[in-house]
């Protein structure tokens, strides 16, 4: 069996990268996407990536630091992304859940973003946190060819049909495992499986049983093992699609 953790940050766990690289490896992890938050931490998780076989990355700004952007970024990320292990741009897209104090800047910048993707014909690794509709609209309006990944997907069945039947993917991750997580266990349930990929978004949300502690790509596969269970099939067969998804749409 073999599980890709499309989105972890490696760089933000609290111990060396080693073990946990180590830990994923024991636990059928086979590749793991670190993204990328802002400018300044792209350094580190392109180090992580060189020094790991199975470790790639994105570039992006994160929508919360959207107001960091200066007219460098898209010069920046173009060079960085010549990098062999750059998979794709992100996380990018819209967060109206800390501040919504300057939404028009976060709008322009995931535009601008979308169009960086397209120009290098990189996918993007979506983050939509309570934006769900104006993250579509831009998306239906801005991007042309990217593969689009809605990471940490947190929509209902209805959103999920709408982004699946545009072609897109999503990621679910340690959430699913959560007693009360109605809505993401039925679109767990719904979700097409040749759109569907598995994710930690280590250090955060880990699974139960480690519901509140550092969460780690090995754990990823209590949300294989959740998901398998919802859908009554075996754990296998999510994990080879899922496999075989992440490896389409990041050419890993
Ligand atoms: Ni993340």
């Amino acid at each position: 069996m073999e599980l890709i953790d499309t989105h972890a940050h490696i760089d933000m766990l609290e111990g060396y990268a080693e073990y946990y690289i180590e830990q994923a490896a024991e636990n059928n992890v086979s590749k793991i996407i670190i993204p990328g938050i802002e400018a300044e931490g792209f350094a580190a998780i392109i180090e992580i990536a060189e020094r790991y076989k199975n470790i790639f990355f994105e570039l992006g700004l994160f929508p919360t630091e959207t107001l960091k952007w200066t007219d460098e970024y898209p010069e920046m990320i173009t060079e960085l992304s010549k990098h062999p292990k750059c998979v794709g741009i992100g996380e990018i897209g819209l967060d109206y859940h800390w501040d919504t104090s300057f939404v028009d800047k976060q709008k322009e910048i995931f535009i601008k973003q979308i169009e960086l993707a397209n120009t290098l014909r990189l996918p993007i690794t979506v983050h939509d946190r309570d934006a769900h509709e104006d993250v579509l609209e831009i998306i239906d309006k801005y991007n042309n060819g990217s593969e689009i990944v809605f990471h940490c997907f947190s929509g209902d069945t209805e959103f999920m049909k709408r982004i699946t039947e545009r072609g897109y993917y999503l990621a679910i991750g340690g959430v699913v495992t959560f007693k009360k997580a109605d809505i993401l266990k039925e679109v767990a349930k719904e979700v097409p499986l040749d759109k569907l990929l598995l994710e930690t978004d280590a250090p955060y949300l880990a699974p139960v049983p480690f519901r509140g502690k550092e969460n780690q790509p090995a754990y990823i596969k209590y949300t294989a093992e959740e998901i398998a269970k919802i859908r009554n099939i075996s754990v296998e067969e999510i994990a080879e699609m899922t496999t075989k998804n992440a490896e389409k749409v990041f050419k890993i």
